[in-house]
Formats: C-alpha cells, structure tokens, sequence
C-alpha cells in the first residue's frame, strides 16, 4: 500500500468514527509534519477513545452514593504492642532483600504542573544542604540497601513521553548516582487524547492531538508492555515496592512493610499516615461497597470526612501516602488481557487549538486510572500506618502546604532529631527556623544507626552539616 493510501484509510477510519477534526489542519502541513501526525493518529486506540468520550457525557449523571467504611489498619500502636510479630516481620522482610525478591518501582510520569518546575519533578533538587535532587536521594536508598543485603537494587522508572529523554539523560548527567546502570530500568507510561465537551479529539498542535499520560494506574500495563514485568520475573523480583517521585523521604527498602505484606501474602499493600486534620486534601483508604479502596478527598461526603471516633480520631483518617508493595503476580494476573482498572473523568480547561486554530483554552475532560483501584482486586491486603514525620513530605506545590520548604523543614527536623539523639553538634537555625543539617541515606537511615556510625564530624558548609 502506497502512503497516500493508508493516509487515505487513516483518515476514513478517524472520519467514521466522528473524529475527522483532527485532520482540519492536514492541508497545511508539510510532509513530515503529515507523517508525524499519521503515526500518532495510529498510535490511538480509536475503541477507547469512543468508550471514554460515553465515560465523559455519563459523569454528567449523578450515580447512587456508595457505602463508605474505614479500613483496618496496622497502627503505630499495634506496632508497640506486638514486638515479637514485627521481629518476625522485619526479618522476612529482611530475607527478601538479601535473596534480591523486591524490585523498586518509582512513578515518575506526572507533569510536575502544580509545581510549576521546568524538568522531570525527580530532577527537583531537595536535599536541604546537598541540595541532591528527587532522583538522587532514591538513588542513595537504593545504594544503602545494596550495602546492608548485598542484592542487586533492581529499579523500575516510570516516565512519560513528555519527560522521558530528559530523565534518561539527567542519569546520564549524574552517572547513575553511583548506580549500576544496568540495574535501571526506564520506561515510558501510555499517553491518552484530551476530548471537548462533545468527545472530540483536542489537537494541540496542527500535526499533533493533545495527549496526557494515563494516570499511575497505566504503570501496571507500562510494566507488562515494556517487558520490565518479565525482567522482573527473570531476575527473580517477587513484589514492587512502589512510591512516587515527590516524596524525599519515602523509604523504599522498609523491612517492616515488606514482610508484614509477605507474612499476610497480600496481594497489595499501603501506608498510611493519620491525616493532619480533615481538610488536608489526601486520600483516604477505606472500603468502598466493600471493596478496598483509596476515597480521594472530593469523593468523601463533609459528615464522613469530618466523622470522628469515641477517640476523637478521625474514622476517615488513613491518610494515603502512595506507597505499596504490589506482588509482581498480582501484576501479571492484573494485565493479563489489558488493563482492569476503571477510568476517572477529569473536567479541565486544555491548552488546545481552536477551529481557525489559534491557541485558547477549551473545557473539556482528561481521563486516567488509578494505581490504588487495584486494591478492589485483593484478597488480601495490609494498611500499615508510618510515623509521618519520618516518611512523609511530597513536594507538590510551588509554595504553602507540601511545598519545597515544608519537604526541606521536614528533612531538616528528622536528621537533627538523629544527630541530637546522638549527643551531637548542631548547627543554628537558619532564617526559616530550620536546623540546616543532613545525613546521607548510606550513612544512616534512623537514628540508632546514625548513633552507631557517625563519623567524628560533618561536612561544614554555608549550606548547614551535611552527614556523610
Ligand atoms: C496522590 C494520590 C493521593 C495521595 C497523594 C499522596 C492520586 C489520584 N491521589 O495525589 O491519594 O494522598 O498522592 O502524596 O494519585 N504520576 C504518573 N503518571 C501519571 C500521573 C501521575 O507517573 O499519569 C505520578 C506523578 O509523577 C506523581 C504521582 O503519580 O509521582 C502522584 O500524582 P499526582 O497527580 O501528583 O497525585 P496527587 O493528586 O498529589
């Protein structure tokens, strides 16, 4: 078939289909232009796209409530209060380590838009006196954990079409962070078309759709589909320990959570911590209908959000932190045959072109799936609670709540609790408030280790005491 006939098919099928829009500006385009926007036209699943634009005009219909209830959960007391079973717990998780059965899964696909930063989020740099990026504090978890188990750190990195040439080279740039390059496994998550108001294709460009990533959710199927899930498997990967590139102090390597996951053979596992109050804007884990689920803030009804045991604590209060272990099983069965997870309609206003073809915004909608809508899929699942001051402070916002300063304040206040506990020089504070102080995670990554291994001074800089 000549390319002037598949053209020709290309645009009877997108035509048929009610989307010929798309092909408004091919009169003008030059050849290569033509040819970009033919293979990205190929590329889209006109099926779905079809069933996403019903999605759309259905989630203009109010559906029946569900029945919301509170999840069970691992807390910080029982955690206390059954130290042989967290021994047991913490030395299988142990074993799995050292025997190389857990695979790192970072999501790192996301635009960074609230943030408003011009890179991949895990180039952001965060480490308050190294001033280390995202990717490079993970980087050293990773390390430290080959240190103590002696396995080799496999890493699964998600991106997206939009970020991935620039995360790739700044791993580059920085030579892996000290990592194996082999040991790194990048791939790129699916991106999915923008639809208007009527379900039509928005194009951002002449010869391009506006396309968005899938949302976390298309992690599962970017595994299967870029051959990191059988990678996995002939490495010996059991389960992914999963967590999201803005949280610099999400500990990946956790002895505890793996093997209470382990021990309970859940399927999939999350942390949680108690939210702040009942407005901060997280997720919450809890049964929807029954099922296991995370209820994002909007979806939670104001009674229930602000609903608070004899306690006094919030009966909504597990506080998503994105953090699970997945079994790569689990993942196999999940994708076996596409993905299962269900959409979730975004209404937005897109950066689009306009008929003429002048650059406006349009209403219209986004969809995306969810990782955590795998759990309705369990049999078994753990929600463990973690101290939020130690494992939990994304950098979301330019500034105010999870912003770079409170992630800084956060890092700060953890590895000055260690050095003082330690009987240790501090610094003074900065003109935040802020102790400038900072321990490399292959240094120590709690406090008795901190106690046991410090060297007799830090490194001293403008910048604070940094740990080494
Ligand atoms: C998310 C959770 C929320 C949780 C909070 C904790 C959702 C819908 N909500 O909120 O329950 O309490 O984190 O911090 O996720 N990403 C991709 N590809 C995508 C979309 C996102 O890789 O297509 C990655 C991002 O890079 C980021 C993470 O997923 O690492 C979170 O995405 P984001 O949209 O920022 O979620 P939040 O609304 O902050």
């Amino acid at each position: 078939m000549t390319t002037v006939e598949s053209e020709a098919l290309l645009r009877a099928r997108w035509e048929r289909a009610g989307q010929g829009q798309v092909f408004r500006f091919w009169p003008q385009l030059a050849d290569l232009e033509r040819a970009r926007l033919s293979r990205t036209l190929l590329s889209i699943d006109l099926d779905l796209v079809h069933r996403l634009a019903a999605l759309a005009r259905d989630s203009q219909t109010a559906v029946a409530s569900p029945r919301f209830e509170p999840p069970e959960v691992f807390t910080l007391r029982t955690r206390q209060a059954e130290p042989a079973r967290v021994a047991a717990a913490r030395a299988r998780g142990a074993t799995l380590l050292r025997d190389g059965r857990v695979g790192y899964l970072l999501v790192a696909g996301g635009q960074a838009s609230r943030l408003g930063y011009d890179g991949p989020k895990g180039a952001f740099p965060v480490g308050p006196v190294s001033g280390r990026s995202l990717f490079e504090i993970f980087a050293r978890r990773l390390i430290a954990a080959r240190e103590r188990y002696g396995a080799r750190p496999l890493w699964y990195v998600m991106t997206s079409i939009g970020n991935d040439g620039e995360t790739r080279a700044f791993f580059e740039r920085h030579r892996f962070f000290g990592l194996a390059r082999d040991d790194v496994f990048f791939f790129t998550q699916a991106m999915l078309p923008a639809l208007d108001a009527d379900g039509r294709v928005l194009m951002a460009a002449p010869d391009a759709p506006f396309l968005a990533p899938n949302g976390h959710g298309g992690t599962l199927m970017a595994l299967r589909d870029s051959g990191a899930l059988e990678h996995a498997r002939d490495h010996g990967v059991e389960v992914f320990s999963y967590f999201q590139v803005d949280n610099p102090l999400a500990a990946p390597a956790d002895t505890l959570f793996l093997g209470l996951h382990a021990e309970a053979r859940a399927q999939m596992s999350s942390k949680v911590v108690v939210k702040r109050d009942a407005e901060e804007k997280v997720g919450v884990l809890g049964r929807v209908d029954g099922k296991l689920s995370c209820i994002e803030y909007s979806d939670l009804p104001p009674e229930l959000r602000n609903a608070r045991d004899a306690q006094s604590q919030l009966v909504f209060g597990a506080g998503n932190i994105a953090v699970h272990a997945i079994d790569r099983a689990f993942v196999e069965r999940l994708t076996d045959g596409g993905l299962q997870l269900p959409w979730h309609v975004a209404r937005k206003s897109i950066p689009a072109l306009d008929a003429l073809g002048a650059a406006c915004e349009v209403p219209g909608y986004k969809f995306e799936t969810f990782v955590f809508d795998a759990l309705a899929f369990v049999e078994r699942s753990v929600t463990l609670e973690v101290d939020r001051a130690v494992e939990f402070s994304p950098v979301k916002n330019k500034s105010g709540d999870d912003s770079p300063k409170t992630a800084r304040s956060a890092q700060c206040n953890l590895h000055a609790a260690w050095v003082r506990a330690a009987g240790r020089t501090l610094p003074a504070p900065d003109e935040h408030g802020d102790v400038p102080v900072e321990i490399d995670p292959c240094l120590a990554e709690d406090a008795e280790t901190f106690r046991a291994r410090a060297p007799a001074a830090p490194a001293v800089s403008t910048q604070g005491h940094f740990w080494s």
